[in-house]
């Protein structure tokens, strides 16, 4: 299971680059950087990781959406076209995909919508699991439906849990088998953690200082 970072935080980027296969940004995380212009983050981004680095469309409108998504691929090679999944993002998905651009559809929220990305060629899927447990409804659920559909019908657009809250979160998406998943550094940070590794290493530098 690929490991994304969602953020557009360099320095947590860096720290954290060999764990990651990619980072995932969206217009609210490079809003926090209004002193760096957008393009040369992400240019900045693609150096410090390997994998795919998924920056989002402002537009709305697919003639827009399509010359945006062409800017932003030009980056670097790195760069995955986030579009929202509306009308004019499915189509700028099919036709970005028909030119060999990388493409994420964010902002999933149903199977329908998740049907009609993979039917568009995109790369992944984003479900948002959070807010839809947000709203009462079962994220996991829909990342479990997800899943299920491609394997049926051998789609090859990739599962990557979006929105994702907490480590039931993390654990239950990989159990279900979705392809990735992006979390928040804070998040990741916690991954490493165990109360038990952390007093064990206490036990054992203990034991070792005694004469
Ligand atoms: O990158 C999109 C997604 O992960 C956003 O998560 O926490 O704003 O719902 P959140």
């Amino acid at each position: 299971m690929e490991i994304l970072l969602d953020s557009a935080d360099l320095q947590e980027i860096e720290t954290y680059s060999v764990f990651l296969s990619g980072v995932t940004t969206n217009p609210s995380i490079l809003s926090k950087y209004r002193d760096t212009d957008p393009s040369v983050r992400l240019k900045r981004i693609c150096e410090l990781v390997n994998g795919s680095v998924s920056a989002e469309v402002i537009s709305n409108e697919y003639d827009q959406m399509l010359e945006e998504g062409r800017r932003l691929a030009s980056i670097s090679d790195n760069i995955c076209v986030k579009l929202p999944c509306t009308f004019d993002g499915f189509k700028t998905c099919e036709k970005l995909s028909n030119e060999g651009i990388a493409t994420n559809m964010t902002l999933c929220f149903s199977l329908p919508q998740a049907l009609l990305a993979a039917n568009s060629g995109a790369t992944y899927i984003s479900p948002f699991v959070g807010r839809l447990d947000d709203i009462g409804q079962d994220g996991l659920a829909l990342l479990d439906d997800i899943v299920e559909l491609y394997r049926v019908n051998q789609y090859e657009t990739r599962v990557l849990a979006a929105s994702i809250r907490h480590m039931q979160h993390i654990v239950q998406a990989a159990l279900i088998g979705v392809d990735a998943i992006t979390l928040p550094p804070q998040l990741l940070k916690q991954m490493f953690l165990h109360p038990l590794t952390t007093t064990g290493l206490e036990i054992f530098q203990r034991d070792w200082q005694k004469k």
